[in-house]
C-alpha cells in the first residue's frame, strides 16, 4: 500500500525550507501531497494558481510529489484524499505553540489524523515566506533562500508592480 502524507501550507511563495521538508518527507512516504491553502482572506502575494504552478515546476521531475489546492478544513481535505498523516516543518521553539494547537485541533476534528513534525536543515531554520518577500521587496538577495523559479516569479511580480 502506498504511504501518503499531506504537507499543507500557504506557500506564498514556496521557499528552500519547504523544499527541504518535502525532500525529507519523501524518505518516509511514497507520496507527498502538497496542499496549498486557498484562502483569499489572507491576501497572498501570489494567486493560488501561481503558487501551485511554481511548486509543480519545481517538482516537475518528481512523481512522488503531487500538488493540490484546498479550502476549508485541512482534515476534510486529508480525508477526501485518504490520508491520515500531516507533515509540518518546525523551525524553532517559537513555531511550537501554534503548531501544537493546530495538531491537537486536527486530532480533535479527526481522531485518526497524526501530525509529523520535521526539522529543516539548520541553514533554513530562520527562513519564512514573509521574510523572503520583505527582503526581496527591500532589494535584498534571496538567491539561496528560494528555488530559481520563485526568484524569477518574485522579480516579475514585484518589479512589474512598481512600474
Ligand atoms: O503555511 P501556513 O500558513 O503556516 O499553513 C497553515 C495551514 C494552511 C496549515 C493552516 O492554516 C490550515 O490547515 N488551514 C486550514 C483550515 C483548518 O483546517 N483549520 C483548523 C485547524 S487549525
Amino acid at each position: 500500500m502506498e504511504r501518503k502524507a499531506i504537507y499543507p501550507g500557504s506557500f506564498d511563495p514556496i521557499t528552500n525550507g519547504h523544499v527541504d521538508i518535502i525532500q525529507r518527507g519523501k524518505k518516509i512516504f511514497d507520496k507527498i501531497i502538497v496542499g496549498v491553502l486557498d484562502n483569499p482572506k489572507k491576501s497572498p502575494l501570489f494567486t493560488i494558481e501561481e503558487r501551485i504552478q511554481l511548486i509543480k515546476e519545481i517538482f516537475s521531475q518528481d512523481p512522488a510529489v503531487e500538488v493540490m489546492s484546498f479550502s476549508g478544513l485541512l482534515v476534510d481535505f486529508a480525508r477526501r484524499n485518504g490520508v491520515n498523516v500531516v507533515i509540518r516543518g518546525l523551525r524553532a521553539i517559537s513555531d511550537f505553540e501554534y503548531e501544537f494547537q493546530m495538531a491537537l485541533m486536527n486530532r480533535k476534528l479527526a481522531h485518526e489524523m497524526e501530525t509529523l513534525f520535521m526539522m529543516p536543515s539548520l541553514k533554513y531554520s530562520f527562513l519564512s515566506s514573509n521574510m523572503v518577500k520583505e527582503v526581496f521587496q527591500l532589494g535584498g538577495c534571496v538567491k539561496d533562500l528560494v528555488p530559481p523559479q520563485v526568484e524569477e516569479a518574485l522579480k516579475n511580480k514585484i518589479l512589474n508592480s512598481k512600474l
